[in-house]
């Protein structure tokens, strides 16, 4: 599994928690002085808006977690994992390669459409899902291959943008689809996957608080590697869920196609939640390898999300839906 090449890693993508937790001290402290001055990748240059950013004690895991799951109180994975341990087929196959092969991603540009069983249809610019009011969120991501990391996002809820369309009473799913663009996504040459790739969410999973489209991570604006430029997140679901480059989010009647359920239907059902009592046909999902330890942790129920999200599955077998 572990398939990172060191050389390809960027010196100025290694950014420890100490340098990261400085960074948003000076970042607090050019807040106050209301000066603009920042340097080059700072998240602040294209956010008019402050960030409220996690607390140094949160980050080192004395504070406890907050009840509404917005902050896990967990050791951070370090930047350079995350930037380079990376599942986005339409770069690579290779999770150590996607970094490379998708360095230059070309993102402005930028539109998402949201269109559908709505009121208001519209096409957003990149520039204004950046002045939706952003946030950092601190959350667990568990693939289904069975790894898992702690990552600080930058985003806003993604109820905040259904709103502004106005989802009609027929609107039951949302259905989102990546960029289809072989010239700058050269993997969609092949076919290993069917493109655009594509997910879809329950009408109330996507209203939840906990789901968010990310424009960034550790304060800074969100590399190609992890979605660029704005990518959905979903905490309490296997991490393929969470569909990167984002151009369209539709509104529908009934439950959309998404690409790994295509591709195996068996394998990968439409709600893939989190869920270590029901196995991946090939592989136990009971436990799993946080990047960067060696000792396997026990995968918890809904991905440690079961105050904020359960009741959303009340009754349902979650072996027949999984
Ligand atoms: N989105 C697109 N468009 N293409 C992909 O291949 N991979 C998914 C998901 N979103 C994928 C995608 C999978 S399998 C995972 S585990 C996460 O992205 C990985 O996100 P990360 O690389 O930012 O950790």
């Amino acid at each position: 599994m572990e398939n990172r090449k060191p050389a390809d890693i960027d010196a100025s993508e290694i950014t420890d928690k100490r340098v990261y937790l400085n960074r948003r001290l000076f970042m607090r402290g050019a807040a106050l002085a209301a000066t603009t001055a920042a340097t080059g990748l700072l998240y602040r240059k294209l956010n008019p808006q402050p960030v409220e950013t996690t607390k140094r004690e949160e980050l080192a895991g004395f504070a406890k977690p907050t009840s509404d799951g917005f902050r896990a109180n967990e050791k951070l994975t370090p930047l350079a994992d995350i930037t380079n341990y990376n599942n986005f087929y339409e770069f690579s196959t290779d999770k150590g390669a996607v970094a490379s092969e998708s360095k230059g991603f070309v993102t402005k540009p930028w539109t998402v459409s949201v269109e559908g069983l709505v009121n208001k249809p519209r096409s957003f610019d990149l520039n204004k899902l950046l002045s939706f009011p952003l946030e950092e969120r601190v959350y667990r991501l568990r693939c289904v291959e069975g790894w898992s990391m702690v990552i600080p996002w930058i985003g806003f809820p993604l109820a905040k943008l259904l709103e502004e369309v106005e989802p009609t009473e027929q609107a039951k799913y949302v259905a989102f689809q990546t960029l289809y663009d072989p010239k700058r996504m050269p993997n969609q040459r092949t076919g290993v996957l069917d493109w655009p790739y594509v997910e879809g969410l329950r009408l109330d999973e996507a209203m939840h608080p906990l789901t968010i489209l990310a424009t960034g991570l550790y304060g800074e604006v969100l590399p190609p590697q992890d979605g660029a430029p704005i990518r959905l997140v979903v905490p309490w679901k296997y991490g393929f869920k969470s569909i990167k480059s984002i151009v369209k989010i539709q509104l529908v009647a009934e439950e959309p196609p998404t690409t790994w359920n295509i591709q195996a239907s068996n394998e990968y059902g439409f709600y893939s939640n989190v869920n270590p009592e029901v196995s991946h046909p090939r592989w136990s999902q009971a436990t799993e390898r946080r990047i960067g330890e060696f000792r396997m942790r026990e995968t918890l129920m809904f991905n440690g999300y079961s105050e904020q999200v359960a009741h959303l599955y009340q009754g349902m077998d979650l072996e027949q839906y999984f």
